[in-house]
Parts: C-alpha cells; sequence; structure tokens
C-alpha cells in the first residue's frame, strides 16, 4: 500500500476502534495521492506486480493533457459543422483546445481494505473509455467520460484484504469532442468499505411533498442491499440547518421486492431552500439488523417548492422568478478539467457577485463537488447529459455507445443529483442532430421518461437549435420545457404555437469579446474577424446563430412566458474559439465568456451586473483611456450601471447626459456616447437616478508609462490541506496605479514558503504560453497566477518581476485547519 493511502486508512481505522456503537460501518477513502501514471498503451500494465517504478507520480484528480504543449496538429478537424449551417469540411484548428488529450493512458495505485467486507470503487469522473481492473481482473467498463460510475469490486479483494491494485486505462479518440474534454482521472476516485446489508452508493431519495411555511412534509426512501429475509429497523434523524434534530423516525420492515424503505417526516417552519438562502438539512439514517448497527448513512437535502405555471413561469417556494443563469463547460482555464473545490468556489463567488442565480452544466455531468456548492452556496441548477444521442456530431463522439449506454448514463446522473435542491430542471441533451430526425421525439420521450421513473418531482427540458423542425415534428411539444438555444426572435412563435405556453432561454447570447480590446466604431456585427484574432469588448459582436445579451434582457423583460436565460457562457474554456473556429491557429479558447480563462471579468460582466446584481451599485466605463496615435478621434465610451442615466465629461468638458431609453434594444440597458473625441487624461461619469439625483460618480485615467507590478488576491488564508488556491490578479500599473492597459510583457514568478506556483493564465485566446511554468505573457496589462496551499503551515510568498518594472510581492497565510477560527 503506498503511504498516503495507508495514512488515510489508519485515521479511519483509530476512528472506528474508538467508537464502538459505529464500529466495522462505513469508510471512505479518497485515492489522492501516490498513483503512477504513463501516456500510451502497456501491455500487462493491470498485473499486480507489473514495474511502474518509471512512470510518472501523479495526484488524482490529474489532467495528462493540461501540461501540454500546445500544437495546431493536436486534434486537429476537418469537418463541416453542420449545427453552424456549414455544408462543406474545412480545417478547424484549436477546436478541442490544441492540447494533447487523444491517446490511451494508464494510471495505477494499491488501497487496503478489511477482510469480508463489501468494496465499492466509485469514480467521479475518468477521460473517458474507463477500463477499471482490480488486482489484475477487469472489474468494470464506463464510456462517458463525464458521468461518476461505481463498481463493486468485492470479489476481487485480496483475501486479507491488503494491497490490493487498482488499475485504470483511459482512451481519448480523436475527433470525440466539440471542446477541451481534458483527460485522465480528472475527478476523485473513491473506495468505499461496508457491511454486506448496507445502504448503497446513491441509495437514498429525499422528496419534500409538501412545502408550506409552517411545515414541510419529506419522504425519505433508502435503499438497502443484501438484507435478504431479515427484518430491519431503520432509524433516522433529520436535523436542520444549525444541527438540531428536528424530527426522528423509527421503522420496522424488509426490503421487499427491492422496494425501498419509506419514511415520513414533518418538519416544522423549515427554513426554505433558495439562492438568496441556500438553507440544508441533512437526513442520518441508521440501518439494525438483529439489533446491531450495519451502516449509518447522511443524505443531505434541501426544502423547497418548484413550479413551472403556463404563461405565469418559474415559481421558487411560490414566488415568481427568472433564470439569471450561466452555461459553463467543466474545464477551470489554466488547471484543465482537473477538478479542485476551491477553484470551483471561486468561480461561483464571481458569478454570485454579477447576480447570476442558476448554472446549466453544458453539456454533460458536472463533477459532485460543483453540485454541492451550488446547494451551499445558492444557485439553480440544470443539469444535461449529452451533446449527441445516436446521431453523430462528432466522428467518434458518444453516439458510438448512446444505444446501449444511455440509460445506464442518465440513470446515474439521476440518483447522483436527485436529491440537491439546488437542481431544479434536467436537460436531456444540447442542440442534438436527433431533434429534426422524423423519429427524433421517440428518442427524446425515452429519456425523458426515464427522468421522470427516477424523479418525478423536476420537469425536463433540452436546447434545442432546430427551431422549424421541432415545431413541426412534434419533438418540442413533447417536452415539459421547450428550451431554446438563441433564435431569440423565434421566441413568440414558439410561444404561440407549442401546448406548454412557457419558453425558456436554454442557451442564449454567445457574444465573443476579448478582455480589453476594443475595435472602432463601436458596432453590431455577426463573425466580425481581425488581423489580431481578437473579439471587441464593446460587446456587440457575436456569431451568425447568436445575438448581443440585451435582446435577451429584453425577452425577460417583456413577456411572462419566458423562463429567464443560460447565457452561453460565464467562463471562456479551452476549445471552440470562435469566431476563429476556422483555420486559425493559434486561437485555442474561447471568447464567448462573461468572464475570461484567467478568470478577470470582462466589461460584459458589469452589463450583467447592472441588471442582474439588485442589491449593489454598478457603474462601468469602457473602454480603457490609452489610445495613443488616435488623438482627435472618435473612441466611442459605454457605460454599464444600474441607474437610469449618466453625464460623461472628458478632462472636464460635458459630453451631455445619456438616459436609458427604447430607440434601440442597446439604448435599453446601456448609455452609450459614440461621438466622443479622444485626448489623453481623464474620463468622468456621473450616474443619476430616475428622479435626476447623483449617485455615483467614476473616473478613469490615461495610464502614464509602465512602472511596477501589483498583486492581491480575496484569498489571504489557505488551508494546510495541500489543495487550498489563492487566485492572486497581476496588473501592471503606472506610478499612480493606473492600470497599463496594452502592457503585454513577459512575467517571471517565484514561490518560497508554504505553498507551490500552480498555473497561470492571461486570458489571450492566442497566446500559447503553458500554464504549469512559472512565466506569462501579461494580457492588456493583467494575468492571474493561481497558488496552491502545501500541507505545511506557514507563510507563501509570490515575487514577481518583468524586465523595466519594479517587482511585485504578496504573502499568502497557510494554517493548518484546526488553527482556523
Ligand atoms: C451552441 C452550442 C454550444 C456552443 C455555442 C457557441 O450552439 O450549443 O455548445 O457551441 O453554440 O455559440
Amino acid at each position: 500500500m503506498r503511504l498516503q493511502n495507508l495514512f488515510i486508512f489508519i485515521l479511519f481505522s483509530t476512528f472506528a476502534a474508538t467508537s464502538l456503537s459505529t464500529r466495522a460501518q462505513r469508510n471512505e477513502q479518497l485515492l489522492e495521492e501516490g498513483w503512477r501514471f504513463t501516456k500510451g498503451d502497456v501491455t500487462d500494465a493491470a498485473t499486480p506486480g507489473f514495474d511502474d517504478s518509471r512512470w510518472e507520480s501523479v495526484t488524482v484528480p490529474h489532467d495528462w493533457a493540461i501540461y501540454g504543449p500546445f500544437s495546431r496538429e493536436n486534434d486537429l478537424q476537418n469537418v463541416a459543422v453542420t449545427q453552424n449551417f456549414e455544408t462543406q469540411a474545412s480545417i478547424k484548428t484549436g477546436r478541442t483546445g490544441g492540447l494533447p488529450y487523444v491517446g490511451v493512458g494508464w494510471y495505477r495505485t494499491t488501497f487496503d481494505t478489511k477482510p469480508d467486507q463489501e468494496v465499492t470503487l466509485v469514480f467521479d469522473g475518468a477521460m473517458s473509455e474507463a477500463r477499471v481492473y482490480v488486482n489484475g481482473q477487469e472489474a468494470c467498463f464506463w464510456p462517458c467520460g463525464y458521468n461518476s460510475f461505481y463498481c463493486n469490486v468485492t470479489r476481487l479483494i485480496n483475501p486479507d484484504g491488503r494491497n490490493n491494485t487498482l488499475a485504470v486505462r483511459l482512451e481519448n479518440r480523436p475527433q470525440s469532442s466539440r471542446w477541451y474534454p481534458g483527460a485522465g482521472l480528472y475527478r476523485n476516485v473513491h473506495v468505499i468499505t461496508t457491511n454486506r446489508i448496507h445502504i448503497p452508493v446513491w441509495g437514498t431519495q429525499i422528496t419534500t411533498p409538501h412545502v408550506a411555511d409552517d411545515y414541510a412534509s419529506v419522504c425519505l426512501r433508502t435503499s438497502v442491499e443484501n438484507s435478504g429475509q431479515k427484518e430491519l429497523t431503520l432509524v433516522t434523524e433529520i436535523l436542520s440547518p444549525e444541527g438540531k434534530t428536528v424530527a426522528t423516525k423509527e421503522n420496522k420492515g424488509f426490503i421487499n421486492h427491492g422496494q425501498p424503505f419509506t419514511q415520513n417526516f414533518v418538519v416544522e417552519r423549515p427554513a426554505l431552500w433558495s439562492p438568496e438562502s441556500p438553507s440544508l438539512y441533512r437526513a442520518v439514517t441508521k440501518v439494525y439488523v438483529e439489533d446491531k448497527l450495519t451502516d449509518t448513512y447522511t443524505t443531505r437535502f434541501g426544502i423547497r417548492s418548484i413550479e413551472y405555471v403556463a404563461d405565469k413561469g418559474f415559481y421558487l417556494n411560490g414566488k415568481l422568478r427568472k433564470f439569471q443563469g450561466v452555461c459553463n463547460h467543466h474545464d477551470l482555464g489554466p488547471l484543465g478539467a482537473a477538478i479542485n473545490v476551491k477553484a470551483l468556489r471561486h468561480q461561483l463567488t464571481l458569478l454570485k457577485d454579477m447576480g447570476c442565480d442558476a448554472i446549466r452544466t453544458a453539456h454533460n455531468m458536472p463533477a459532485p463537488e460543483l453540485v454541492a456548492l451550488c446547494d451551499e452556496m445558492g444557485f439553480m441548477m440544470m443539469i444535461e447529459p449529452f451533446d449527441e444521442w445516436d446521431i453523430a456530431k462528432c466522428d467518434n463522439g458518444y453516439h458510438r455507445f448512446f444505444n446501449e449506454w444511455a440509460e445506464h448514463d442518465m440513470v446515474n446522473m439521476l440518483r447522483h443529483y436527485r436529491n440537491h435542491p439546488c437542481v431544479v430542471m434536467w436537460s436531456i441533451g444540447n442542440e442534438v442532430p436527433t431533434q429534426c430526425s422524423p423519429e427524433g421525439y421517440k428518442v427524446a420521450k425515452f429519456l425523458q421518461d426515464i427522468c421522470h421513473r427516477e424523479d418525478p418531482t423536476r420537469p425536463v427540458t433540452c436546447g434545442m437549435d432546430q427551431v422549424d423542425c421541432v415545431l413541426d415534428n412534434g419533438f418540442a411539444a413533447m417536452l415539459d420545457i421547450p428550451g431554446f438555444n438563441y433564435r431569440a426572435h423565434r421566441y413568440t412563435e414558439a410561444y404561440e404555437r407549442l401546448p406548454q405556453n412557457l419558453v425558456l432561454g436554454s442557451e442564449t447570447s454567445s457574444t465573443v469579446s476579448s478582455r480589453g480590446v476594443y475595435k472602432f466604431p463601436a458596432q453590431r456585427k455577426a463573425d466580425a474577424k481581425y488581423d489580431d484574432h481578437q473579439s471587441s469588448s464593446y460587446d456587440l459582436e457575436y456569431c451568425s446563430w447568436s445575438n448581443i445579451p440585451d435582446m435577451d434582457f429584453a425577452l425577460a423583460d417583456d413577456y411572462n412566458w419566458t423562463l429567464g436565460q443560460f447565457v452561453w457562457t460565464g467562463f471562456d474554456y479551452l476549445g471552440e474559439p470562435s469566431p476563429y473556429d476556422t483555420d486559425a491557429w493559434p486561437n485555442h479558447s474561447s471568447m464567448f465568456g462573461i468572464i475570461d480563462l484567467a478568470s478577470i471579468p470582462k466589461d460584459r460582466y458589469y452589463l450583467y451586473r447592472s441588471l442582474w446584481n439588485r442589491n449593489e451599485e454598478t457603474l462601468h466605463i469602457l473602454p480603457h483611456w490609452n489610445w495613443e496615435g488616435h488623438e482627435g478621434e472618435k473612441v466611442p465610451v459605454f457605460v454599464y450601471t444600474n441607474y437610469s442615466s449618466a453625464e460623461l465629461f472628458v478632462n472636464g468638458k460635458s459630453y451631455g447626459k445619456q438616459t436609458k431609453n427604447n430607440q434601440t434594444v442597446e439604448n435599453r440597458y446601456r448609455l452609450m456616447w459614440h461621438d466622443v473625441v479622444y485626448e489623453p487624461g481623464e474620463v468622468k461619469v456621473i450616474a443619476y437616478d430616475r428622479n435626476g439625483k447623483a449617485m455615483a460618480e467614476k473616473v478613469i485615467r490615461t495610464a502614464g508609462k509602465p512602472h511596477r507590478i501589483e498583486l492581491s488576491t480575496p484569498h489571504h488564508t489557505l488551508n494546510a490541506d495541500g489543495k487550498d488556491l489563492a487566485y492572486v490578479t497581476l496588473r501592471i500599473v503606472d506610478k499612480d496605479g493606473n492600470l497599463c492597459p496594452t502592457d503585454g510583457r513577459l512575467v517571471n514568478f517565484n514561490v518560497k514558503g508554504a505553498g507551490r506556483y500552480r498555473a497561470s493564465a492571461n486570458g489571450d485566446p492566442t497566446c500559447l504560453d503553458l500554464f504549469h511554468l512559472p512565466r506569462m505573457h501579461a494580457f492588456n496589462g493583467m494575468l492571474t497566477v493561481i497558488l496552491q496551499a502545501s500541507k505545511e503551515a506557514g507563510t507563501m510568498e509570490l515575487k514577481a518581476s518583468a524586465k523595466g518594472l519594479k517587482s511585485g510581492s504578496i504573502q499568502i497565510d497557510v494554517k493548518s485547519l484546526n488553527q482556523q477560527p
């Protein structure tokens, strides 16, 4: 057994030995450290005695492809993207991120259990076509790289329980994705040991059939395995968010024909779950057989009601609201697909401040950590499994497995996440080509029925883009909730023709922009391409199939029957570099994000924030004010604010007051001065409320010569757990602290003390600097450095230096868990 896993096991054993009443129950080990990895296929790699000492030592979660190098040749695709109305194949560079995810990879480790226990391995996600071997025998196969799966490996465990060899073979085919999928064991691997009679993985189902202010009823259905004809006693306590017992039940009975054991509870004056108040309860279930405790299982849940009412919209706990959601792919920018809770938390914190209240997991099953965080931090979720069904989008995509595996994948996804209050609907797919086939609705019905069978409490949608087909062929009419991707101009028609009398913006906007890049004049443009391979940040550029954000705001504002939207996307992701989704290397990451790949908000962030965050003031000016060479020329100025009007001054000269109005859809949501003449100096904005009262002021200035590096972070204290991260924002500033908004010099990093450099990124979709090397070019004066805490407490210091600038440094405290307040 490798040392680290041994350590976790001993910890558990000590705990178990001192706590008699819970002896020999459930134990869970995370297999994180001590893995060996190699790229390429190897015969005998599953054999216990195989010599893997020359393989690389890695920690799981691990993404083998994120270390690059980037190359135009990596998964170079020569395809016609039919969803984008292409009829002829053409070269698409960087479509999957230009990273080496294709190929076979092997992972090996060992783990210990105890004799005579049930042993189950749980993989939160393995990319992809996972073949799992225990002690040289194949234990299970799971093709979908995004889904969680488990296998009971009891029969394969060594008789003394010790030194079991776990080997996993993964294979990613070329042309299997439309974005960067990541590669390897990029999510957690768990070993669960239980008694023979136990609650299986995802073995409870909790619902709240009645929810009101005075009381809620809670129904818990528990599966128990291997109890045969034995009578069971189940004792369940319901714990409030504060940890107080608020209901208890003890019931006796049998598992009849595999039917779960049902217990009902009443919770008085429940604390209802909502994005604004994400209260979580726990049901702690103890299973007794012949008075012996055999298992304890905790189900976390929330109490809330959801209703989708024709012509009226979506109600959470009886209150009408529209989804202010974003779609996200699963990668974490410079960390790749390798899951990290702090990185997810950082993303959600930024989205929360923007006023976002919902996430769509495009276009696949999420990491369980994301769903848990959405419960805790208050985000509603639409969870989606597939980007294709039986008809291909990608030559080697999921269609190869759909007929045999779709139901297995749906069942795992539904059972895994149906107890989470954050999940408010399921999606069965995204823009699947099957939507236009005459029998397509049958496939949709097959998937929707599985959702209804496994979870009768939530409706089902599907992201549809072929409006003509789905309105005519019955596909859209069959769904619980019709979801449209783009095609804002067809919403009214869809509303009128469909029986649901509701329309969801399952995917909206796809506006493109590069942080800090501005093109003149500021004009609405589809598919605008420039020599520098960037897109303008005036937030008026989009793809041929998409639109500016303002149109989706208007749909939500103007029609009761719209349910709100999920913007494409919250964050930039690796791959799909539209509008440079052509032969346009080195572009290799998306430009759709409201926030860039370095987790730095673009201007668009403030446009959404000005509407969605109703509690905070937003007053944001764009562009920057360093336009050397453009003196005397027009440089449009936009202001994103929650206030209705504002006056603009350049070096004290007024350009007049603008008020939001209905002239064009942009005028409803932005304040714009198209005729500002550039002169270096100061741009000042004073914002007014509806009554003409001055409410806020903001100034930006032309920056002088680059002078120094400024570092800042919201993460001053980290846990000494070897995983916690600090996101440090680096700005190149002049001597007065103004951002130098066009600086792109190379910056070097040096980290000392209780942590290490983990990665950096600058948000430039054309930059090929490797994330894991301690140097990165700034992009428009900024970049992000990610530091990782060590396991020992202490202080970590980052020093950043660049030619011609005064260096910057920042210190982070790393505290051991028991030192934390
Ligand atoms: C949609 C698709 C997304 C993404 C987006 C880009 O049609 O569902 O996955 O490709 O377009 O605009």
